[in-house]
């Protein structure tokens, strides 16, 4: 049966790179992996108050998190980091105290951007954070990815040969690392 993987997207353009590259992994998990999208764009700042009143896009991102096997994210780089909407997705994540949804979740990193190191340094700092949230975070292979636009075919394949090998490996390891750590 197909894992439920929670997606955290970095980036909140309509356009984004980071979302085709999700559309491009989704197509390779095939029928081992079911994608869902935490919006986490829509939660609020956090704030310890809001749990008085939970918000419902506060209600729904940690009822999914609740029932993932696993969480990807996919991350652009920001100012050599990776985007605020995503630490702020982390921290709701790790609240109401004792209530932690990341404790012990496989979990993997990805990104990409138009510059040569491929978000290698958002990813850098991601892991850190996710780890310390408390997500067993896949170590290797790692995958930084610069976008060149020809590579890729608008319907999520993927025409260059040795790209696809590479993410085909990739996620065939983190199908693996959900298997073992799950
Ligand atoms: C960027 N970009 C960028 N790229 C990079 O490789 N390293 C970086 O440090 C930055 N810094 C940065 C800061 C800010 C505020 C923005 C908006 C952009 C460029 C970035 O990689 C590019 O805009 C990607 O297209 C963003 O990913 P999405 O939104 O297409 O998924």
């Amino acid at each position: 049966m197909a894992k439920n993987v929670a997606v955290m997207i970095g980036s909140l353009r309509r356009e984004s790179i980071n979302r085709k590259l999700t559309a491009v992994l989704e197509k390779l998990a095939g029928d081992r992996l079911q994608f869902h999208e935490l919006h986490i764009g829509d939660l609020p700042h956090y704030n310890d108050d809001l749990w008085d009143n939970i918000p419902e896009p506060v209600a729904r991102f940690k009822d999914r998190l609740d029932h993932s096997d696993a969480v990807l994210a996919v991350t652009p780089e920001y100012n050599r980091g990776y985007p605020g909407v995503i630490k702020n997705a982390i921290d709701w994540g790790t609240r109401p105290y004792g209530q932690n949804s990341w404790a012990r979740m496989p979990a993997a990193i990805t990104g990409t951007s138009p510059g040569a190191v491929g978000t290698a340094v958002a990813q850098s700092r991601l892991r850190s954070d996710m780890l310390n949230a408390g997500c067993m975070v896949m170590a290797i292979p790692e995958a930084y990815i610069q976008w060149k636009p020809e590579i890729y075919a608008p319907d999520g394949s993927v025409e260059d040969e040795g790209t696809r090998k590479f993410l085909q490996g990739f996620v065939d390891a983190f199908v693996s690392w959900i298997d073992t750590r799950g």
